[in-house]
C-alpha cells in the first residue's frame, strides 16, 4: 500500500511530527508550501472568509497513493487552510484519507473537524487523530493558548506522537 504523509506547518510542529511518522511507517513525506508567504494575518483571513490558498505541489500529484494522511495544525477549530485544496480534490476521487494533527488543545477538543472533512471531501475520513500540545507541557497551572502556541515539540515528543498515530493507522492496514 502506497501511503503519503502530506504535511503543512506554520511554526514547525506538524512538519516535525510528520517527518517522524513518515520515517517510522514508512511512507513518502510531502510538505505543502503556499504560493504566497503565509502570515498570522493570512491565517485569520482564510478562516473568516473561508479562503483556499494556492499551494504546491498540485493536488493531482497525489493520485498514485492508496492512502493520504494529512498532518496539519488546527486553526480556530478548523483544519489549516493550506490543506483545503487537497481536500477539495478528493471530491472527484475515491482515495482513502485521514487527518492527524498536533494542535494546541488549550480550549479542549476541536469537535468540528470530522464534519469539516466530510463537507470538503464528500467522504468520511479513514482516521482522525487530533493530539494536543497541552498534554505535552508540564506547568503548575493548566496551559493557556499562549503556552500551547509558543510550544515547540521536541524530538522525543515527535516520536511519542508518531507512536500514538501508528497504533491507530495499524488498525486500518495490516501490515503497515
Ligand atoms: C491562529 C491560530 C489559531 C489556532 N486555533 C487553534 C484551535 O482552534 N484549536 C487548537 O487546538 N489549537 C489551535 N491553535 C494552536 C495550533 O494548532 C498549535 O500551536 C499547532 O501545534 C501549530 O502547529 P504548527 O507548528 O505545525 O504550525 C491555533 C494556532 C494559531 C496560530
Amino acid at each position: 500500500m502506497k501511503i503519503a504523509i502530506v504535511s503543512y506547518s506554520f511554526t514547525g510542529n506538524n512538519d516535525k511530527f510528520a517527518a517522524s511518522l513518515a520515517s517510522e511507517l514508512p511512507a513518502t513525506h510531502i510538505r505543502i508550501t503556499t504560493q504566497k508567504p503565509f502570515a498570522m494575518k493570512s491565517i485569520v483571513l482564510d478562516m473568516i472568509f473561508s479562503r483556499t490558498p494556492k499551494v504546491h505541489p498540485h493536488p493531482d500529484s497525489l493520485q498514485q497513493y492508496d492512502l493520504i494522511l494529512f498532518v496539519a495544525p488546527v486553526w480556530m477549530g478548523n483544519v489549516a487552510s493550506p490543506v483545503r485544496a487537497y481536500l477539495h480534490a478528493l471530491q472527484s476521487k475515491r482515495q482513502a484519507y485521514g487527518l492527524l494533527s498536533i494542535s494546541g488543545g488549550a480550549d479542549g477538543e476541536n469537535p468540528k473537524l470530522m464534519a469539516e472533512l466530510l463537507k470538503r471531501t464528500g467522504a468520511s475520513p479513514a482516521i482522525v487523530l487530533d493530539q494536543h500540545i497541552k498534554d505535552y507541557i508540564t506547568l503548575d497551572s493548566p496551559p493557556t493558548r499562549q503556552d500551547t502556541s509558543a510550544y515547540k515539540i521536541s524530538d522525543t515528543d515527535a516520536v511519542r506522537l508518531s507512536e500514538n498515530a501508528i497504533k491507530e493507522i495499524k488498525k486500518l492496514i495490516a501490515p503497515v
